[in-house]
């Protein structure tokens, strides 16, 4: 009898293969939300799952999760997890840090390139067969080339950001909780500074902070006041980061020229402001959407499975885990076969 492993959507077989020798597995095999009940009864009938941002586990879900021993979420970014919940309850939790962080980088370049150059709604407009003559003034975009790139958070993934400044001639500015190592600052060529003197600067902000109860509208209607109305915004971290509301209403005014966002407060709905406005260009949570780093994304939750397990070669030592505390708690036996 092997434990059990729930895997909340369909993701890589190659890849969730790995855990047959060693476990039970129950894939899901169509995406789709499941209701809190729905979750909680998955959770409580297996000893490890695989999940989604879309899987909000608290304190509710991990109450009922007697065998569960790890949750392995499919993202770096967790405030889908009530990590202290399952901390107390024993119960592990592991992210895919580090494997997604180029494919970020290129997606908040690819939102801060095409604001900048207009590109959704050039192209809607296309689309729509409104293009019988090219204006010498039409779809007039800001050059990038040359403009001070500010990001706001700067872990591995602003770090990766930054290095991809160089290419464009650009200054980097950043800030951040805590000021990175001088030779890590030389490396991203990026000059620290405090908040305000961020905002104050930026030609290009971007921004790549996790969502906690510090950071939530981190970009309001007061930050947004103080940006320049040429600036561009790019958000690739999490919806509530920014206040949608503040934000359509500055783009809308003309306060801030252009925003790229891959993420929204209550997505997968979006505020229908920003669905209004053509100097927002959007996309759907897509930023480590390619094949390449969703599989290593794969990967990596399988491994921090299978070591907790003990097996592999991380053995008995999660590479991902968020909460090492939690493998100090005394342990429920497996799930009944
Ligand atoms: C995606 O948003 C992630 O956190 O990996
Ligand atoms: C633009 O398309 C140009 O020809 O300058």
């Amino acid at each position: 009898d092997k434990p059990s492993v729930w895997v909340s959507r369909p993701t890589f077989p190659d890849v969730i293969a790995r855990l047959q020798p060693h476990f039970r597995v129950v894939e899901e095999s169509v995406e789709r939300t499941l209701g809190p009940a729905d979750l909680v009864a998955k959770l409580a009938s297996h000893d490890a799952a695989i999940v989604g941002m879309k899987e909000r586990i608290g304190a509710a879900e991990v109450a009922g999760a007697k065998h569960l021993r790890i949750v392995a979420n499919l993202a770096v970014g967790y405030d889908n997890l009530d990590v202290a919940a399952l901390t107390a309850a024993g119960i592990a939790a592991s992210n895919t840090a580090d494997v997604l962080n180029e494919s970020v980088a290129d997606h908040a370049w690819a939102l801060l390139l095409g604001a900048a150059r207009r590109l959704g709604a050039a192209e809607r407009w296309l689309r729509a067969g409104q293009w019988h003559a090219t204006e010498f003034k039409g779809w007039l975009g800001t050059d990038v080339r040359g403009g001070t790139l500010g990001i706001l958070g700067m872990g591995r993934i602003g770090q990766a950001v930054a290095r991809r400044a160089s290419g464009f001639g650009m200054p980097v500015i950043y800030h951040n909780r805590s000021r990175l190592p001088e030779a890590t600052e030389h490396e991203c060529h990026a000059r620290y500074v405090d908040k305000a003197d961020l905002l104050r600067e930026a030609d290009f902000l971007v921004l790549v902070l996790p969502l906690t109860p510090d950071t939530r509208h981190a970009i309001g209607a007061a930050e947004l006041a103080q940006m320049k109305p040429t600036a561009v915004l790019v958000n690739v971290a999490r919806g509530g980061i920014v206040d949608d509301v503040a934000l359509a209403a500055a783009l809308r005014d003309g306060r801030l020229a252009a925003a790229g966002l891959d993420v929204f407060e209550g997505e997968p709905r979006v505020h229908p402001d920003l669905l209004a406005l053509d100097n927002a260009l959007l996309s759907p949570h897509i930023a480590s959407a390619t094949t390449g780093t969703r599989r290593a994304m794969t990967a990596v939750a399988v491994d921090n499975v299978l070591a907790l397990f003990g097996h592999g070669p991380h053995a008995g030592h999660p590479p991902n885990l968020l909460n090492p505390e939690a493998l100090a708690v005394a342990r429920a036996p497996l799930s009944p076969p």
